[in-house]
């Protein structure tokens, strides 16, 4: 069965389409990643599997483990076990990192934080900035390291990251995908990854890569083959050979 199932879903933001027929399906234990040119779509699809309200479904289906949430909201989502790693995180000013990612762990804000919450606390090199406000001032990378952390915290079934590599140092990039890597493995859950680059490939045991481009998902093979076609072709090539695995995806 599907965590996560996306059924010929076409969304509109500001009266254009931008994704037209979106279809496909995430296993438990399973990492995908999707790759496509900027403005193809990536972020919207992860907004409209949240529920954002800016982006509008105008057919389709989103089923989390054959429950149908296309008309549930944002919470209730997230509650049913879907997480957002956004390509943006914003500044919560006034909100100390500790504390939200104590938030994150459900501990109230006396608790302390268990061996292992700390060895990840400190594998994303975040130990420094847990009095600091959230994301304030942060640099790009510090930015995308907390909100990996506070992600893994929360324990969701389905991992929906946009661009958790950008900005991203290499040193950090290793832990960083480790760590998605070693929780996909221990919690069977699942992770769609977004990226528009290979490195994050060597750290992730990812089974399928496809290319969101004119509104559609295109080519269900080894990520790693995909990105190649990416580089040497372009995407309009890449697709050209239409791979497609037996699954939905
Ligand atoms: N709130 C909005 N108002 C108007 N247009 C929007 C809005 N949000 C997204 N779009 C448009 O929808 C298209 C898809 O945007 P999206 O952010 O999903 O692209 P993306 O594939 O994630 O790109 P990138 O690789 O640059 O992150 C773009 O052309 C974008 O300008
Ligand atoms: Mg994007």
């Amino acid at each position: 069965m599907y965590l996560l199932e996306v059924a010929d879903l076409k969304v509109k933001v500001e009266n254009r389409i931008i994704l037209d027929g979106v279809s496909f399906g995430l296993k438990s234990g399973e990492i995908h990643i999707l790759f496509g040119p900027n403005g193809s779509g990536k972020t919207t699809l992860i907004g409209t599997i949240i529920g954002l309200p800016t982006y509008e479904v105008v057919s389709g289906r989103i089923l989390f483990m054959g429950e149908d949430i296309t008309g549930k909201s944002v919470d209730e989502r997230a509650k049913f076990g879907i997480g957002v790693g956004f390509q943006n995180p914003p500044e919560i000013a006034g909100v100390k990192l500790g504390d939200l990612l104590k938030f994150c762990l459900g501990k109230s804000l006396e608790d302390e934080f268990s061996e292992e919450e700390m060895r990840l606390i400190e594998a994303f090199r975040l130990k420094d900035f847990l009095k600091r406000e959230t994301h304030v001032g942060f640099s790009g990378g510090e930015r995308k390291r907390s909100e990996i952390l506070q992600l893994l915290f929360l324990k969701p079934k389905v991992l929906l990251l946009d661009e958790p590599d950008s900005g991203v140092d290499v040193e950090s990039l290793k832990i960083i995908a480790g760590e998605i890597q070693r929780y996909i493995e221990s919690s069977g859950a699942s992770a769609l990854i977004i990226t528009h680059k290979g490195d994050i490939l060597e750290y992730v045991n990812a089974k399928y890569g496809c290319v969101l481009l004119n509104g559609k998902i295109h080519c269900f093979t080894d990520p790693k083959h995909v990105y190649e076609d990416i580089k040497r072709e372009g995407y309009e090539g890449c697709i050209k050979c239409q791979v497609k695995s037996e699954e939905k995806w």
